[in-house]
């Protein structure tokens, strides 16, 4: 079997704790635009990806934190590949699963269904699957009820959808969210 590889680059999500400056920053520099955003996340595009970018606003999630007390947080949080389907994203968690390589955090975040995984330095990264066929309905999502009420995802494991998979249950079941609750917990190195 050939080995799997991601279709594109699809964003950059960073921590911040000057939060206002950076999204000022961002649709400056790159006459970027706000999707959604909330009292801790922002998610901001130039295309039609759905987000280009996503911020993490520390100061709402950790309050208190001082900029040298939190050395290590500010900055890069994860960046994201997408790839071209569910049976190729499931395909490349068995190769590198093979390897001994398993994701830290399986979520389906509404638009798309993703496993995080830490290289060996603990550089997060998002292998994700766009849900929505069309960017405007993707961008309808992002700024509906749905994600404002549940805007982190629901977490999923990865061997009891490959079992269903297994028994025949379609690939378009899994694909769109039908449970919106509860909200996951942001794993990784915010989650520690
Ligand atoms: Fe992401």
């Amino acid at each position: 079997m050939s080995r799997i590889r991601p279709s594109k680059f699809a964003h950059v999500v960073y921590r911040t704790r000057r939060f206002e400056q950076m999204l000022e920053w961002y649709q400056m520099v790159f006459d970027a635009r706000i999707q959604h955003r909330d009292s801790v996340l922002a998610f901001l595009t130039y295309d039609d990806e759905h987000h280009r970018f996503a911020f993490v606003d520390l100061s709402a999630l950790q309050p208190g934190g001082e900029e040298g007390g939190a050395r290590g947080l500010i900055g890069v949080d994860h960046v994201a590949y997408t790839y071209a389907s569910l049976q190729d994203l499931f395909a490349n968690y068995e190769q590198l699963k093979a390897n001994g390589i398993l994701p830290y955090w399986c979520v389906h975040h509404g638009m798309t269904v993703s496993m995080y995984y830490a290289d060996p330095d603990g550089n997060q990264m998002e292998f994700q699957v766009d849900v929505f066929a069309t960017s405007e309905e993707s961008n309808a999502f992002m700024c509906g009820p749905i994600n404002a009420a549940n805007p982190i995802g629901v977490e999923f494991d990865p061997e009891d959808w490959l079992a269903r998979m297994r028994e025949g249950v379609p690939i378009s079941d899994f694909v769109e969210r039908r449970i919106h609750e509860p909200m996951s917990p942001i794993r990784g190195t915010l989650g520690k």
